[in-house]
């Protein structure tokens, strides 16, 4: 089997199995939200698509970001540290980069996987069962390599064990770079965003960086009005 690794969503890179990755922060809400009981996780590109689904559906909490804050009228920003309990059992999320990255991945692989740090070993353990080859999609930030990403990206090659990409290779690379995720996460344009436009939020980044903690694997279950359904 083989591992690929793509640094932003725009790259090309396809294979059966795609494993997105924006450790900081919407992969990690996302699993988070669906580790504490949420049913599902509706990713939407766009905040009229969140509105314009929960009209549709009835109902949904609202969540999101746009400079690291929560969009205005929304229920819940993006810190995973605000979906420990469920407000309800649909969560409908848009993001800068990360849900867009979901909707990429819908787009051209067969199954799609979630991953962060919180629940690396869970979705390695996931695609090894798959057994089929994996591309790992970064979110990155506006279509530029993002370090946090990439970090994680490595852990995963790493974990995988599996013959490597000059991409996978470069990631996996990257990860002895530092003395561990947060000090990675923190060196990241996600993290510098995260510290410079919502300072009283940086505790979400020692947050994110904890590996193995949560048993979950979100996957991609359906597309909705191009938003990607994301459940356990
Ligand atoms: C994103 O999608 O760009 C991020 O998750 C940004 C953030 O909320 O930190």
């Amino acid at each position: 089997m083989r591992v690929d690794v793509v640094f932003t969503p725009d790259e090309a890179g396809a294979a059966p199995t795609g494993i997105v990755v924006d450790v900081i922060r919407a992969t990690s809400t996302i699993s988070q939200a669906l580790a504490a009981g949420y049913e599902r996780v509706f990713c939407a590109a766009e905040v009229d698509e969140v509105r314009a689904l929960r009209r549709a559906l009835g109902e949904g909490v609202l969540g999101g970001e746009r400079k690291a804050v929560r969009i205005p009228g929304f229920d819940l920003g993006n810190s995973p540290r605000e979906y420990l309990e469920p407000a309800g059992p649909t969560l409908i999320l848009s993001t800068t980069n990360g849900t867009r990255a979901v909707v990429a991945a819908a787009e051209r692989c067969e199954r799609v996987f979630i991953a962060a740090l919180l629940n690396l070993s869970a979705v390695v353990d996931a695609a090894r069962t798959a057994g089929a080859d994996v591309v790992v999609v970064c979110a990155g930030v506006q279509g530029t390599l993002a370090l946090d990403d990439a970090f994680v990206a490595g852990r995963i090659v790493e974990l995988l064990g599996w013959e490597r990409t000059d991409a996978a290779e470069a990631a996996a690379r990257l990860v002895s770079s530092w003395s561990g995720a947060e000090e990675a996460f923190r060196a990241s344009k996600s993290g510098r965003n995260l510290m410079e436009n919502a300072p009283e939020l940086e505790a979400d980044i020692p947050f994110c960086a904890r590996e193995g903690v949560l048993d979950v694997v979100p996957r991609l279950v359906a597309m909705r009005d191009g938003a990607a359904e994301i459940a356990l």
